[in-house]
């Protein structure tokens, strides 16, 4: 990396509610482009926002992939509200304000918080930090009931993650919640990195691939066993066409073809949960209507920082397992996930989306237990 990336971290933000920051939106958006892509309409732009919590920074290392291009690894002191905290950051010189993973770090054998290219850390790998993987994890508890009805002894949920990065996923489902995962990355030198720098295991419970994870599925799908079916397929890709600004999952993955194949490598029980970055709202609605197409029930967490939406999909009905009292593995899952995004699960109805001549969309409800009146009208109004 030429130049060192700024070290407070931007997130991006649709401030539509606030009339003025609306009129300047396009001219300080990160990716004026972005505004631009659907069809000529103008949907709404992503705003910096400037969050600076870092108080210093180190660089680790910087070193270059196939795929991703440079990276830069860094430890950072952060100011949380007057509490030091130390974190361990990944990113990417093509989009080098987005953090791409983060691990919290604690100091070791520390005699002076002078110097923090000289501290010694340790990683922590029972706490997620970066603010959507909570709710990540949150959403496994759809299928809590299904987990909970397993009774051999030997019994090891399997999840199988899309996207490694630097594995703080990874390493929490396998220390925390007890699964065995398979991880695809698609450039080696992030699966280096990740072993290196983040303490990310090969070992009998974490299988790791270099590969892209699209292909990956759609290989499986076309070579299945009942033993390589996942209980939860977690969705973490980074969008690699910078020109569109910051957006996740990338295009590809969105195909029907490639949602039939994760739908195939899934067990009839089983979940996908995905990291949605969507650049507009028009957007979201397509994502949630071909993921209605191919899979039986859609819920979502939204994050709370105007930027993460959390997809939750599954094969099967899961009914009213969220108001059902909690098992063993739900109770776990409330222990380990920090937040109350478990209870901030929310079911999305089936949508129609009808064309009129005089009204661009209409949407419709085809879930007889939602009303005209209800989160989907809501729903209906906000994406006019
Ligand atoms: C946001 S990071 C994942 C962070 C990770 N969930 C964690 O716990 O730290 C996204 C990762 O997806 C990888 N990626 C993007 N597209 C991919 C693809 N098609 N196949 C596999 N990996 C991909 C990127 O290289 C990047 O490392």
């Amino acid at each position: 990396m030429g130049v060192r990336p700024v070290s407070p971290t931007l997130t991006l933000t649709c401030p539509l509610k606030n009339p003025i920051l609306k009129r300047v939106e396009p001219f300080i958006s990160p990716n004026p482009k972005s505004a631009f892509l659907d069809d000529g309409e103008i949907p709404e732009v992503p705003l910096l926002v400037f969050e600076d919590e870092v108080v210093r920074s180190s660089i680790v290392e910087i070193c270059e992939g196939p795929c991703v291009g440079e990276m830069l690894i860094e430890n950072v002191e952060l100011d949380n509200d007057g509490v030091k905290e130390f974190r361990r950051r990944l990113r990417f010189k093509r989009m080098p304000n987005f953090v791409q993973s983060q691990m919290r770090i604690c100091p070791k054998n520390v005699t002076s918080f002078e110097n923090l290219d000289n501290m010694k850390f340790e990683l922590d790998k029972g706490v997620l930090v970066q603010p959507y993987l909570n709710p990540m994890v949150a959403g496994i508890s759809v299928i809590s009931r299904f987990l909970e009805g397993q009774t051999q002894d030997t019994f090891r949920p399997k999840a199988l993650c899309l996207g490694v990065g630097g594995g703080a996923l990874l390493g929490f489902l396998r220390v925390q919640l007890n699964f065995e995962v398979v991880g695809v990355e698609e450039d080696e030198v992030v699966l280096e990195v990740a072993k290196r720098y983040f303490g990310l295991e090969n070992d009998e419970l974490i299988h790791l691939f270099a590969e892209d994870g699209i292909e990956y599925v759609k290989n499986l799908a076309k070579n299945l066993s009942e033993e390589c079916r996942f209980d939860a397929i977690m969705v973490d890709l980074d969008s690699s066409d910078v020109s569109v600004g910051a957006c996740a999952p990338p295009l590809e993955f969105v195909r029907k073809s490639v949602l039939v194949a994760v739908r195939a490598v899934l067990h009839e029980e089983g979940v996908v949960v995905i990291n949605t970055i969507p650049s507009s709202k028009l957007l979201y609605e397509r994502l949630i209507s071909e993921f209605h197409e191919v899979f039986e029930e859609l819920y979502e967490i939204d994050v709370g920082n105007a930027e993460n939406f959390v997809l939750i999909a599954t094969k099967s009905k899961v009914g009213n397992a969220l108001e059902a009292n909690g098992g063993a593995f739900l109770n776990k899952l409330r222990l380990v996930v920090s937040g109350s995004y478990i209870d901030s699960i929310r079911k999305i109805p089936k949508l129609l989306i009808l064309h009129s001549e005089n009204v661009d969309y209409r949407l419709a409800t085809a879930d007889p237990a939602f009303s005209s009146t209800n989160a989907c009208a809501k729903r209906i109004s906000n994406s006019l």
